[in-house]
């Protein structure tokens, strides 16, 4: 007998009741969604995992968001700015190892100086790449001059998070100022997508106060908005910020990563051909997430590349994994793990997302949920 979950996991779209009944399911009707949005992803993806050198190029950020650790008033973090000698130097190293895909991560920065310092490592490593290095930045709110020069200086793609659709929460996890103010940000993801970058964007999960119907409002802005790739993780308390007083509101990790898990799966039925992260913040909550992830229809994974010496202070929450790269030690039990369950590691390949390049081709994106 056809149970409800399975009635609308054969509908073509989903509407806000249909996503948050997805959301709510647990034992066996969570089973049948996560089996479906891999079998999704198989049909629509294949069996590959791209790969992406995340770079943490300066952990300076002119911001106060409530919930992050490097926030501006944070006076416990060591500031530091990479050279760009030593960024470039990373970006060789990634090449050597094969990679053909790289993130360059930052606090929010802005300011002629600092463009031209972003613009300036993109046109390096277009030269020490031949051109082959796909950059994809993560360096916030910029003006939309700012962000045509970067493209045209050889960034590919661009990350900036909504953290949440809904204005009245996105004002509680941010200070109630006109730098911190979600119009500005979605301005911003706009005016990304329309100069033509490949478009990511995502929220946290589990913050306090946050609700299913939340998280349910956030995966229909994705697919409205259109993006190409997603990356969205639970939310994890730090200690230095605003918001750890209200940790015992928050849902326990493991609601937070299984709330993770059904998020990335009905976004794939949703969005079949985007690129979805399996994301750092929920190994910090549970270590072998990602494998589980990307079981679930995440089909990226970004091993962090930045230089030892940096790693500590881009501490973004507590307990932040090291999710480092190595030929050998974790990260390749990572891949055998990853192998010995049908996935195979694409590092050669820059992985655009397939959803952009038919938008460029004028295709139209599979019609949301495919068929049982
Ligand atoms: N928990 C989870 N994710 C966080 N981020 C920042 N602070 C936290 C936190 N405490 C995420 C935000 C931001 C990205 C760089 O890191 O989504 O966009
Ligand atoms: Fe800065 Fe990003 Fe942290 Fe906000 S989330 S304080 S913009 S680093």
């Amino acid at each position: 007998m056809k149970t409800y979950i399975d009635k609308i996991l054969q509908k073509p779209e989903f509407s806000r009741d249909d996503i948050i009944h997805l959301l709510s399911s647990t034992g066996s009707a969570a089973e049948k969604l996560f089996r479906r949005a891999e079998q999704v992803r198989l049909e629509e993806l294949g069996n590959g995992v791209f790969l992406r050198g995340l770079i943490e190029i300066s952990n300076v950020c002119r911001k106060n968001c409530l919930y992050c650790g490097i926030r501006k008033d944070n006076g416990k973090v060591r500031r530091y700015s990479m050279p760009q000698t030593e960024v470039l130097e990373a970006a060789r190293r990634a090449m050597e190892e094969g990679f053909r895909s790289i993130v360059l991560q930052c606090g929010e920065v802005s300011g002629p100086a600092f463009t031209r310092r972003i613009s300036s490592i993109l046109e390096g490593i277009r030269e020490l790449s031949g051109g082959k290095m796909h950059v994809t930045l993560s360096c916030g709110e910029q003006s939309e001059d700012t962000y045509k020069e970067w493209l045209e200086a050889g960034a590919h793609r661009y990350l900036l998070r909504i953290e949440t659709s809904n204005e009245k929460l996105y004002r509680a996890i941010h200070p109630d100022d006109i730098g911190h103010c979600q119009k500005g940000r979605l301005d911003a993801l706009r005016s990304l997508r329309d100069l033509g970058y490949q478009t990511g964007s995502g929220v946290m999960i589990g913050f306090p106060g946050q609700t299913v119907g939340d998280l349910a409002d956030d995966l229909v802005f994705l697919k409205e908005f259109d993006v190409d790739m997603v990356g969205m993780g639970p939310f994890i308390e730090e200690k230095e910020s605003p918001l750890y007083p209200l940790r015992h509101q928050l849902w326990t990790g493991s609601e937070r990563f299984f709330m993770t898990r059904k998020m990335v799966a009905v976004l794939r039925l949703m969005m079949p051909d985007i690129n979805i992260a399996a994301t750092t913040a929920s190994e910090a909550i549970l270590p072998g997430s990602r494998e589980i992830l990307i079981a679930t229809g995440a089909n990226v994974i970004m091993p962090n590349i930045t230089p030892p010496d940096y790693r500590a202070d881009y501490s973004l929450y507590d307990n932040k994994p090291n999710t480092g790269f190595s030929r050998n030690g974790r990260f390749r039990a990572f891949t055998l793990k990853l192998e010995r369950s049908g996935y195979r590691l694409l590092p050669g390949d820059p992985g655009d997302p397939r959803h952009f390049r038919r938008k460029q081709a004028g295709i139209p994106a599979p019609s949301g949920v495919a068929q049982a």
